[in-house]
């Protein structure tokens, strides 16, 4: 394929990695991410088929692009999800398949996706009690969870990564808990910073608990800990292991430190919409042109052009940051 070199920005950011959204269906309803009531979801037609994110994977993939990741809304809730897995395992330079997943659906299908070639899975975890579970996601699914968590160690996937959002007033008591199961697991637990990207539009400065705050709990309440070594510059998270040597847990702090300088990720929407940023304000149809069949040097030519409008950062705490018409579910975490 003759599609030139790799997708290099105009910060000289390389982009290897894609998040590719199945769908913006969920069977919870996080309030950091969806509305409670009357979600508005995409019809069928409008989404990527299996064979469309296939192609566009292939593209991509002939511009450098080495790491895919599946998302949604919740990626499960898309049929034959495993089919998709084999699909893309079998394109040329993808070396690895991770999916980000809420665990509700992941008992029934774990084994399916990892005999289908997904290399790993990041699990969402916001509380280890049923009662903070239900006042996050405003649904009951706490066990089924923690089945999905024990199947994807089950079935045998390496390095199980777990994701709290972290909230101010709901995510402190939580934090000892989770920190012992993660440990006690073997996962690496991961703090996220909520994000204004909530579909109800509440999001507050004041509600970021920072991954700063966080690390000191967990001293407190575990034991001391030291950052990694970071081999890989454009991970989003800062790691840091229990001094002795019991586990690791890593911050991604895209409020209080933003990342942006190191960001290698590109995105395509459920519907096929291609974007440089998680609060991207504009979207390159990646969809049109694959219905129109066009030659890969057109979808190619497309994404580099997503590449190259890419801002140098977010802005959440500037003056003129403007919230992205989309929330989470419809974006792709
Ligand atoms: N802020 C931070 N993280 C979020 N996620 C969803 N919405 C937000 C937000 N507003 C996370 C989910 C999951 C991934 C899909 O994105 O918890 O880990
Ligand atoms: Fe569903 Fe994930 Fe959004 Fe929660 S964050 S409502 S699990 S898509």
């Amino acid at each position: 394929m003759t599609t030139g070199g790799p997708l290099i920005d105009n910060l000289g950011r390389v982009h290897n990695s894609l998040r590719i959204s199945v769908t913006d269906r969920c069977n919870i309803r996080c309030f950091y991410c969806m509305p409670e009531e009357n979600v508005r979801f995409r019809p069928r037609h409008e989404l990527l088929s299996f064979e469309e994110i296939t192609r566009l994977a292939r593209v991509m993939a002939g511009l450098g692009v080495n790491k895919l990741r599946l998302t949604g809304g919740e990626p499960l809730v898309r049929a034959e999800l495993p089919k998709l897995v084999s699909q893309l395992a079998a394109v040329p330079g993808i070396d690895e398949i991770a999916l980000t997943t809420n665990g509700i659906l992941l008992a029934e299908q774990a084994r399916a996706l990892k005999d289908a070639g997904l290399t790993r899975v990041n699990i969402s975890l916001d509380a280890m009690t049923e009662e903070t579970f239900r006042r996050i996601s405003r649904r009951d699914g706490l066990d089924r969870v923690l089945a999905g968590i024990a199947a994807a160690k089950e079935v045998g996937f390496p390095r199980i990564r777990l994701n709290t959002v972290a909230i101010k007033g709901i995510t402190e008591p939580e934090i000892p808990a989770l920190a012992k199961f993660a440990k006690h697991e073997g996962m690496e637990l991961r703090f996220i910073e909520f994000m204004p990207l909530d579909a109800e539009e509440n999001w507050q400065h004041d509600q970021v608990l920072t991954g700063e705050e966080i690390r000191r709990s967990i001293e407190t309440a575990i034991g001391p800990l030291e950052p990694a070594s970071r081999p890989d510059p454009s991970q989003p998270a800062m790691d840091f292991n229990y001094q002795d040597g019991s586990g690791s847990v890593g911050f991604i702090n895209p409020v209080s430190q933003p990342f942006c300088h190191d960001c290698n990720r590109l995105r395509v929407t459920a519907e096929g919409q291609l974007r440089n940023c998680l609060f991207s304000t504009v979207e390159w149809d990646a969809r049109t042109l694959l219905r129109k069949n066009v030659g890969d040097e057109e979808l190619a030519q497309l994404i580099r052009d997503c590449v190259r409008a890419k801002k140098p950062g977010h802005g959440i705490d500037s003056a003129d940051f403007i919230r992205p018409q989309r929330a989470m579910y419809q974006i792709g975490g």
